[in-house]
């Protein structure tokens, strides 16, 4: 197992051309996204290593994926995907690139072979892909595909029927994820009939873009602008594009801490719910914890509710409580909270789902 596995660097993939040119040998290049490996994907393999001696493969990062596939893609993180692939039998080394196109490392690895799949032709190749490879006179080959492997295929076969039934979401996060991460788990262990369909941030390195990455999830980082309780016009309207495209039943505030307003908070009007580390309608907004500590409350909890214009305010959907100890801090009080948070939220959209959510664009109730 390669827990740290790390893929090549293009200057390791251009001392590998080097050397294998001054051995009289040859170096086959193939790019793709490679996301849910199947026989198709080992033979078109197979097949492009016996056309020279190293096969190096481009492996396109989870964002060009994206990209070029929607945001329900990949299904398997850039890491997981290299780590994956590398350990197949034909393949020499993978590099993996930002750019929807291969150009760039056509260009500084000028492999000797290019091989592609049998969907494309010479002239049916992107135009500047093609003049890179000519430029290095790299020899074209295109490889036959396999009938009735794809991974497209695969996903129809895997969501079967049970597809139209299950709750798209969105979440969004600001911190920690554990939320994300419980939302996760319920999914995967079957308690919660869904699917997260995005997952969006406004901190480009929190965890909860980490856990989202790491679990294979679409996530996207929205800038959200220079105020961190606010969220800039240009961002709310990039959000609402985001549920949009994903076509999300339901979005989910898991820890996001900007305010959410038009045009997300009346088109989704009844389908938003947040979780909040207090039993609403006591202490609303930030820091929770800390206030029901300094309240010297014996009682505090978490509240899922809907999210409306007003703060904290939407109808209650459940809560759970948890006692008070002295000597608690706020950051222990809040670990306490958060352990049925994390059972709260996923029970919650899952009895929400099967007793009928309310349809796409009805107003709140
Ligand atoms: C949770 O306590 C939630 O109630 C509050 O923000 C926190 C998010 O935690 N709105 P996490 O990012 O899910 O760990």
């Amino acid at each position: 197992m390669h827990a740290d596995y790390t893929p090549m660097s293009i200057a390791d993939v251009q001392r590998l051309r080097a050397d294998l040119d001054q051995r009289g040998r040859k170096l086959v290049f193939t790019n793709g996204c490679f996301d849910l490996l199947h026989a198709g994907h080992v033979r078109y393999l197979e097949q492009a290593r016996a056309l020279g001696d190293a096969l190096v493969v481009a492996l396109n990062s989870d964002q060009s994926v994206r990209a070029l596939k929607g945001p329900d893609r990949p299904l398997n993180c850039e890491n997981d995907r290299a780590e994956v692939l590398s350990a197949l039998r034909a393949v020499d080394a993978v590099v993996v690139f930002h750019d929807e196109r291969a150009t760039t490392l056509i260009e500084a690895i000028r492999p000797h072979v290019y091989a592609k799949g049998g969907d494309y032709t010479v002239d049916s190749l992107n135009r500047e892909e093609r003049k890179a490879l000519e430029a290095a006179g790299t020899e074209i080959r295109i490889l036959p595909l396999v009938p009735g492997k794809s991974t497209t295929n695969t996903i129809n076969k895997m969501l079967g029927s049970n597809d139209a039934n299950r709750l798209r979401i969105a979440v969004l996060g600001s911190g920690e994820g554990s939320n994300l991460l419980a939302i996760i788990n319920a999914i995967q262990t079957g308690t919660l009939n869904a699917e997260i369909a995005i997952s969006l941030s406004d901190q480009a390195d929190s965890n909860f873009l980490k856990i989202a990455r790491e679990a294979g999830l679409p996530a996207q980082f929205v800038n959200g602008g220079n105020n961190p309780r606010k969220l800039s016009e240009a961002a709310q309207k990039e959000i609402f594009e985001h549920l949009e495209r994903a076509r999300v039943d339901v979005v989910v505030l898991a820890g996001f801490m900007r305010i959410l307003k038009e045009p997300v908070i009346s088109a989704y009007a009844g389908r938003i719910v947040n979780v909040h580390p207090s039993l609403l309608p006591k202490h609303k907004g930030a820091n929770a914890p800390q206030l029901a500590l300094q309240a010297g409350d014996s009682e505090t909890g978490c509240t899922v509710h809907l999210v409306t214009a007003e703060i904290d305010a939407g109808r209650i959907l459940a809560q759970a409580a948890v006692p008070v100890f002295a000597g608690d801090t706020a950051e222990i009080l809040h670990a306490r909270i958060k352990i049925e948070e994390h059972k709260l939220l996923p029970q919650v959209l899952n009895e929400w789902h099967e007793r009928g959510l309310p349809v796409r664009g009805a107003g709140a109730s």
